[in-house]
């Protein structure tokens, strides 16, 4: 069996178009141009890079981006209020405090004083909570690009058995919470489970967000189950090379299952498509404006 692949750039792009029109009906019809405000603290490469990225993007699809860079010795006093200013500035609609932080700041502490309304990575224990009784709430990106990617290639998911291998709190439980919402029976396994290949051997869906390089072989796969791989994992490849694997063996977990995405080009250019799309929705929710559930 060969798996169909299912392309996140493409359906990224399909997703950013629809934001982008989104976006042009708002500035049109309300004169409200969406905004967004990413904060780094310290300079991290890798949150760098992101950082970059979302600003690019979020200027492409013609909303407002606002870039707060702080040094990495800043306060925590410092980081809240700054918070606090875009928490009360009405130009901004999402706010988003790129993670890791430095050790000497209380990341629960931060996300958990962003506005739960504009909260777009869905990290507020309000959102969580919401996200968990199955009411609107902001849901994290990265869960929600590949609950987007698996309704699309399935359409019904209900009854299906789903395996979530990761527990974190930005990708691993509130992928399982989506899962369980769309009627899913959910297992979430971790580094204790007890005969992880069994259980991943059960999954019509597995999504794989542990990130250890190709830790998932084909063998765990039940032939024609669908894999969603979360992982980037830069690793050697020779000749004093990197290159970037996911969380399973493409090749042999390809030649299992139905469907499965690669690593790059999946997962990835899902999550900042919908960083963007949640901030239209919180825009239209906090201005009252309908259509916030314009990528359904
Ligand atoms: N760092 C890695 N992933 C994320 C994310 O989804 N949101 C934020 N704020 N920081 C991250």
């Amino acid at each position: 069996m060969s798996a169909n692949i299912i392309d996140g750039k493409a359906f990224a792009a399909t997703v950013r178009q629809k934001v982008a029109s989104k976006v042009a009906d708002l500035k049109e019809t309300h004169s409200i141009i969406p905004g967004l405000a990413v904060v780094l603290v310290g300079e991290d490469p890798a949150s760098q890079v992101y950082v970059r990225s979302k600003g690019k993007q979020t200027i492409e699809v013609g909303m407002n981006s606002f870039e707060h860079k702080l040094g990495v010795d800043t306060s925590e006093e410092v980081l809240l209020a700054l918070i606090d200013e875009l928490n009360a500035d009405p130009s901004v609609h999402g706010i988003l405090v790129q993670l890791p932080l430095p050790s000497h700041v209380d990341e629960s502490l931060v996300t958990n004083h962003i506005a739960p309304e504009k909260d777009v990575d869905g990290f507020h224990i309000a959102n969580v909570g919401l996200l968990g009784t199955g009411q609107q709430s902001m849901v994290p990106c990265t869960p929600l690009g590949c609950l987007l990617m698996l309704r699309d290639y399935h359409g019904s998911l209900s009854g299906k058995n789903a395996v979530v291998i990761g527990r974190s709190n930005i990708v691993g439980k509130p992928m399982a919470q989506l899962l369980l919402n769309e009627s899913c029976t959910v297992t979430i396994a971790h580094s204790r489970t007890k005969d992880l290949a069994d259980v991943v051997r059960r999954a019509d869906i597995v999504v794989a967000a542990v990130g250890r390089p190709e830790m998932v072989p084909g063998d765990w796969i039940k032939p024609g189950a669908t894999v969603i791989d979360v992982g980037i994992n830069r690793v050697d490849a020779g000749d004093s090379k990197t290159k970037l694997v996911g969380d399973v063996d493409y090749a042999s977990c390809a030649a299992a299952a139905g469907a499965i995405t690669p690593v790059p080009g999946g997962v990835g250019p899902m999550t900042i498509a919908c960083l963007l799309a949640n901030t239209v929705t919180a825009c239209c929710r906090i201005n009252n404006v309908s259509g916030e559930d314009f990528l359904l």
